[in-house]
């Protein structure tokens, strides 16, 4: 039986050079298999408003949607670590605001830890929500948050200064005392670099191999996203071809009249 995943686990696969995986997803079954599938960490990406509400970028996505979403994951996780994004704004408007939030989200939805994008601009406040004992996971590189800032989705450290601030960003979560930090769209390299001395964990999206772990987006890994793939991203599963057909096959079925047969009806 595969055990509950829990801080120390994460840090004991980490000592023994272990890769860890996390998956982001945002509902019940999903979570489930997820779960069963021995994924280490099911993240509540607020990537879900993009790919489940179709909106153009994170930044719409609320912190009752995030509740709401961990809520159901919850419910289909058994012994995978679940992490939850804090949405744009949930915590950047002050710290006692940030508290409340993130207390919100732990004590309603039942999840291991918070998610926040940013780096040494956030790391006061890393440190006050790890010190009232809130696990913390930092996100650096591309930060979807900033999408309109960065100007638009890149790779970041291609740049002397974006290197060097890298490196302090990641620098000043950890000694915030943030257990992980997510580094998103960096150079293989630069993220080597960083990852190789680090205390905390790494998780890699686009950031290459060298990372403690990996993360990708459910729907991305099973193939239901088919209109954009950045190079980063691996399908599994060609899912959305897959459901395609079966849909078509149902159609064609109802309207032949084969489904439902006298097997698929009550007598
Ligand atoms: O929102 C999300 O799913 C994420 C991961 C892609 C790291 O932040």
């Amino acid at each position: 039986m595969l055990e509950n995943v829990t801080l120390r686990s994460l840090f004991r696969k980490k000592r023994e050079g272990q890769k860890i995986t996390m998956v982001s997803t945002y509902d019940y079954i999903s979570a489930r298999l997820c779960d069963e599938a021995g994924i280490d960490c099911v993240l509540v990406g607020d990537s879900l408003g993009m790919v489940f509400q179709g909106l153009e970028s994170t930044l719409p996505v609320t912190l009752e949607e995030m509740i709401y979403h961990t809520k159901a994951v919850k419910r289909g996780v058994k012994r995978a670590f679940i992490i939850v994004d804090m949405p744009f704004m949930s915590y950047q408007v002050s710290q006692e605001e940030a508290l409340r939030n993130c207390a919100r989200v732990m004590k309603e939805t039942g999840a291991n830890a918070v998610k926040l994008e940013g780096g040494q601009e956030i790391a006061e406040l890393v440190h006050r929500l790890v010190s009232v004992g809130i696990p913390v996971v930092g996100h650096i590189g591309f930060t979807p948050q900033s999408v309109h800032a960065l100007g638009g989705y890149r790779v970041i450290g291609k740049k002397e200064d974006e290197r060097e601030k890298l490196k302090r960003d990641f620098k000043a979560l950890e000694d915030a005392g943030a257990f992980m930090v997510v580094l998103e769209s960096v150079p293989s390299y630069l993220a080597k670099e960083i990852s190789q001395p680090a205390k905390s964990i790494t998780i890699g999206i686009g950031a290459g191999p060298h990372c403690d772990g990996q993360v990708l987006v459910f729907h991305d890994l099973v193939g239901l996203v088919e209109d954009i793939k950045p190079k980063f991203v691996k399908r599994y599963v060609e899912g959305a071809k897959i459901f395609r057909d079966a849909l078509k096959r149902y159609k064609e079925e109802v309207e032949k009249g084969i489904f439902p047969s006298e097997e698929e009806s009550y007598g």
